[in-house]
């Protein structure tokens, strides 16, 4: 029971990694906070997790959203201990390729969500607390036709060691996950839009040190260690978990 007690807000509850996080940070005592734009995702991820679950549909590329996600939580438990930014999404594309709609829509989700939500909470984090940002290893090396996403990532990255920087007189650590490449739906997505779905996944795969792809739990894993108490003196790290991928 790790987070016994903790008020924990994960932003994109609904699938994947934040579930997985959501069902990890639950054993572990959590009073959960889900905010989550699809409604029946989050109802589904709380029904796995049982006991004390919140859910708030909001969309994070949305200002007014991400207040009333604040404001709610404030009002139910009047406090934040624990803020996993975990929504984000990637497109496809080159600099070339990418529309400076898509460009501004995805920055505004990755990068502006996460900001706003951390401006939210910082100031109700009142006993100090623990951010968790997830980035990717793509903030650390380059790789072809992700453009949008590699910047959002990196922007990410930055802005986890400034936060740690400038909050650790308030007692809140800030730090990232980078995950590898990790078998979630928004994968399954990726590869459902390949010309050879199971000839991408072996490529994928053999082209990790390990033969394989991560999972969520092993995402969930290394957040669960960055939220909690085991960490304390971890700040304005970014912890890569990746099966080697960055280590060739
Ligand atoms: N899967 C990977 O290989 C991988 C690798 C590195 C980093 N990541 C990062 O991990 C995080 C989670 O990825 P995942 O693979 O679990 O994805 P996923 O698509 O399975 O889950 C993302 C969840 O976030 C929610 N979400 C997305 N945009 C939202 C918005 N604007 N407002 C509210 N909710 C929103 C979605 O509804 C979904 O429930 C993302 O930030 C992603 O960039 C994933």
């Amino acid at each position: 029971m790790r987070l016994e007690g903790k008020v924990c807000l994960i932003t994109g509850g609904g699938s994947g990694i934040g579930r997985a996080t959501c069902e990890l940070f639950a054993r572990e005592g959590a009073r959960l906070v889900i905010v989550e734009r699809n409604e029946a995702a989050a109802k589904e991820t709380a029904a796995l997790c049982g006991g004390d679950t919140t859910i708030i549909v909001a969309d994070l590329g949305k200002e007014d959203d991400i207040e009333r996600a604040i404001a709610t939580t404030r009002e139910r438990f009047g406090r934040i201990d624990i803020l996993v930014n975990n929504a984000g999404y990637g497109i496809a594309g080159s600099v070339l390729e990418t529309s400076r709609s898509d460009w501004e829509a995805l920055m505004n989700v990755n990068v502006t969500g996460l900001f706003l939500m951390c401006k939210g909470a910082i100031p109700i984090m009142v006993s100090g607390g623990v951010i968790v940002n997830v980035a990717s290893v793509v903030a650390q090396v380059g790789i072809a036709n992700r453009a949008a996403y590699c910047a959002s990532k990196g922007a990410v990255a930055s802005l986890t060691r400034a936060m740690a920087i400038d909050h650790v007189d308030d007692k809140i650590r800030v730090n990232a996950v980078a995950p590898g490449t990790i078998h979630s739906p928004y994968f399954d997505e990726i590869l459902e839009k390949a010309p050879d779905p199971a000839g991408t996944l072996k490529g994928l795969q053999d082209r990790q040190l390990m033969k394989r792809l991560g999972t969520p739990e092993e995402i969930a894993n290394a957040i669960l260690y960055l939220a909690g108490d085991e960490s304390s003196f971890c700040t304005g790290a970014i912890l890569t978990v990746d099966g080697g991928m960055t280590a060739y």
